[in-house]
Formats: C-alpha cells, structure tokens, sequence
C-alpha cells in the first residue's frame, strides 16, 4: 500500500536578539505538516496545499517544500521519480516563525523516509535551506536548522552550514505572540543598513557569547543580560507596532529577555519556567488586545526533537 509518510515540523524562532542569522530554537508548535508519496505520473508534483489561504505556488521550483524536495531528489538521482507532495500549513505565514522553513525541513525529512532513509537530518539540512531561500532570497539556516534538528542551534557559517546544537538549561519557556500584521522578511531584511559600528558589533559580540556560556552553564542571569539586540532590533522595530511596549510588558512580567522572533511581527520572550511564560504571554497579550490587533499565543518549551514523522 502506498500510504506514504507524513512528517511535522515546528515552528522556530530565529536570531535569539543577539544571532542574527545565527542563533534559533525549535517551539513545540505551531508547525507544518507535509506528506510524500510515490504515484503513477512521472516526476515531483505538489498535489495539495491546504491552510495558506490560496497562497502558495503549487509550481515546485517556486515552494519551499516543493524546491527543497526537487534539490534533495537530484541529489540522490532519483529526480524522474513519480512522487506527490501534500503540504498541510497549519502555522502562520509571514509570522516571524519560520513557517517556510517549517515547510522545507518537512518535506526534505518526508522525502528521505520515503526514499529509505538514506541521509541523516544533519545531511538533509543544506536541501532544507535550498528551499527556504526561495522565500527570502538568502541563504540561512537559523530557521531550518532547529525546525529539522530541533533544539537552540549555533550556527558558526551559513556558507558550510557549520551548525551545533546548544545546551539548554532545564525548564527553560519560551513565550511568542503573533500579532497579525504584515512584515515579510524580504522587506525586513532591505530595511536593515549593511554598516554596523565597531562599537555596536563588540556590544553584540559580548552578548552572543554571553548567550551561549549562560546557556551551557544554565545561569539565566547571564542569559538575561545577554538577550539584548543592540544592531537589528532599533531597526526593524518600527515594523512591529506597539513593539517596545510589548518588551517592556514582558521584562515588568519577568522575562529574562525579549526580542522580535526571526523577521517578525512575532515577538519572542525566553523565561525561567512555565508560570512566569504564562504571566508574560498575559501581558504580551493584554498590549496587543488593548491596540485592537488580532494576535496568537504560543507558550512552549525548547523542541529538542525538531521533524517528527507522523
Ligand atoms: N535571520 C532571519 C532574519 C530570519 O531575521 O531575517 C528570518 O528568515
């Protein structure tokens, strides 16, 4: 029986304030699902796509998941092969949440299950990221990486993909609010100036490495001094309204820090257990209630599993 496989991945949130392009971690959901299956007709087809509103190029070349599975498929020599792609999108697009990236690790991992099983995650990851650059042109893995392999992820080189798992102190929460406006990533990375001062990057530089020796050492005061975003953030905070209220209201509920998740417009806070993630998705909440902007709440820990079958 041609049952196929079907394979989950979540949402993730990237940069982490102080990794642009670098720094992400896996939420428990929302995520995306996608299902591949052999068929009779010839070659990679996208045969259903459900829950992005009409959005979504059913054109392969032109979908993350589509892209990523076609590069994966040459790859192993078996581009020819008659096989049917369903893409369930069952996060927000366009949230700040990596829902393209959800999109791509998916379909690569349902690929490779399909086909056997010939590639590990970690080997999967560069066709994920193929994919995911048809969204926003460029090519990075902050997103791809935890959303295939789960966890909060260093990436020392997009280039080679020189990607590492971090370790994440124990009952660490993450709180994110969605609130529904339009921030495409494309447009948030043209806002951003390609001159950074020297000052500014040894700021940064201190607070990334902060980041991870909190994190290995589960020392979440360090942690909270290093979640600051002293280069992208300023600029890409006028595309989120009521965005420093949100940070403010998050910090006052006990967030250890606060920051826009990936390209936003969702906004991310991490904090030292459930009750305290709870109290800053109510405040997160109350800002944009308040404003009359519709919004999603998701309180999650860290992923550490990343695509799943299903
Ligand atoms: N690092 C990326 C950005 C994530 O912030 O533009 C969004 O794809």
């Amino acid at each position: 029986m041609n049952s196929g496989y079907k394979v989950f991945a979540p949402a993730s949130v990237a940069n982490v304030a102080c990794g642009f392009d670098i720094l992400g971690f896996a939420l428990q959901k929302p995520g995306d699902e996608v299902i591949a299956r052999f068929s009779d007709r010839k070659g990679l087809i996208i045969s259903k796509i459900t829950g992005a509103k009409g959005k979504l190029p059913y054109e392969v070349e032109k979908n993350t998941a589509g892209f990523a599975a076609l590069k994966l498929l040459e790859h192993l020599g078996e581009a020819g092969r008659g096989i049917d792609l369903e893409i369930h999108k069952k996060m927000p697009f366009g949230s700040g949440l990596g829902s393209s990236a959800a999109s791509a690790a998916a379909s690569v991992m349902a690929i490779n299950e399909l086909m056997g099983r010939p590639l590990t995650k970690r080997e999967l990851l560069p066709f994920a990221v193929l994919g995911e650059q048809i969204a926003d042109g460029a090519y990075h893995a902050d997103n791809v990486a935890p959303s295939l392999m789960g966890g909060m992820v260093f990436i020392r080189s997009n280039q080679d993909l020189d990607v590492h798992r971090l370790h994440v102190p124990k009952g660490l929460y993450a709180a994110v609010i969605y609130p529904h406006v339009k921030v495409l990533t494309k447009d948030a990375r043209d806002v951003l100036s390609d001159q950074v001062s020297f000052k500014k990057s040894i700021e940064q530089n201190g607070s990334l490495g902060g980041l991870i020796v909190g994190l290995y050492n589960s020392d979440l005061d360090l942690i909270s001094r290093s979640l600051r975003d002293v280069i992208v953030e300023p600029q890409r905070a006028k595309l989120i309204p009521n965005f420093y209220e949100a940070q403010e209201a998050a910090l006052n509920a006990g967030a250890l820090g606060c920051s826009i998740s990936g390209a936003g417009p969702s906004i991310f806070a991490l904090c030292a257990n459930s009750l305290i993630a709870e109290n800053v998705g109510h405040a997160f909440k109350e800002v944009f209630d308040n404003a009359k902007i519709e919004n999603d709440l998701f309180i999650s820990t860290i992923n550490q599993e990343g695509a799943i079958l299903c």
